[in-house]
């Protein structure tokens, strides 16, 4: 991605370059060219020219739209992260960033990442607004509270890059900074399987899912008194108000905060909000393991 979001910088800087230089040169050139070289000497009185106009509209017109599209394309590939990307989310906090890996790792202000493999990360912010970015991946990305945002890379260079908060997020923003460890596919393996002593995220979701007692109302045999969520990431619902909602990660984390948001077609709204009780990270383990019953068979709605 960085060469693409290179060749559009300099294509923009080489625009400005020489349309300064043009319109420099030219006020200069007809300063000398056009000077009163009598005192009583008057220029002649013009009144438009169609031509002029046109092409003066009509140019710029061309080169706005070059850069739009050029510009668009490169955003709509860097919005859109490959299906096969690693998942890895991250947490940002007065001062720190926290990453969790599926397979249950957690690093602070470092991330190991594979080389030649999509990335993609889900982020959030415990308190205020921070900024992901890695300058060297072009990345670059607002993390926000009650929100999730995402961004992509693939690593093409082993090596260590740095990480920084790009926001102004309090007295110690400066120092909010980290690393970005690209390492060898087979390096990575042997780095993954080193730590994880708690298990997946998943599992660690699964078993908070039982802990906060959500299994009674969200059962897999549908006689519950709530959604059964077996295979339902990625569906669309259909709500109370008759509209439909893509069940994502934004929408889990909302019915566990705000439950009578959006309240499943058919269902009370009795849920209890969770607001308090769950932090930011153990969302994002209920997010994954309710994403890990995805593939299991969904059991239609009453
Ligand atoms: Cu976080 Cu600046």
């Amino acid at each position: 991605m960085a060469g693409r979001v290179d060749a559009l910088y300099f294509f923009l800087i080489g625009i400005a370059v020489f349309f300064s230089l043009l319109i420099a040169g030219l006020i200069v050139f007809y300063a000398v060219k056009y000077r009163r070289r009598a005192p009583a000497e008057i220029g002649a009185d013009i009144h438009g020219s169609l031509l002029l106009e046109i092409g003066w509209s009509g140019i710029p017109l061309l080169i706005t739209m070059v850069i739009f599209v050029w510009g668009a394309s490169v955003f709509f590939a860097m919005a859109r992260p490959p299906d096969d990307a690693l998942n890895i989310y991250v947490v940002g906090k007065q001062w720190m960033w926290k990453f969790q890996h599926l397979d249950g790792q957690r690093e602070i202000d470092e991330l190991h990442v594979p080389l030649g493999r999509p990335v993609k990360l889900t982020m959030t912010s415990e308190d205020v607004i921070h900024d992901f970015f890695v300058p060297a991946f072009r990345v670059k990305a607002d993390v926000l509270p009650g929100r999730y945002t995402t961004v992509w890379f693939e690593p093409t260079v082993p090596g260590r890059y740095h990480l920084f908060c790009a926001e102004y997020c309090g007295t110690k923003h400066s120092g909010m900074i980290g690393q970005v460890v690209v390492m060898e596919p087979s390096e990575y393996q042997t780095w993954l399987s080193g730590g994880a002593p708690e298990g997946s995220l998943a599992s660690a979701g699964a078993k908070l899912f039982a802990d906060l007692a959500c299994n009674t109302c969200h059962r897999p045999d549908a006689q519950g008194r709530g959604p059964v969520l077996e295979g339902l990431f990625g569906k669309s619902v259909l709500l109370q108000n008759g509209e439909t909602v893509v069940v994502d990660e934004a929408y889990v984390r909302e019915s566990i905060l705000t439950p009578s948001a959006k309240i499943t077609s058919g269902f009370q709204p009795i849920m209890p909000t969770f607001q308090g009780l769950v932090t930011e990270e153990q969302l994002l383990e209920l997010v994954e393991y309710i994403k890990s019953l995805q593939g299991l068979p969904q059991v239609p709605p009453r």
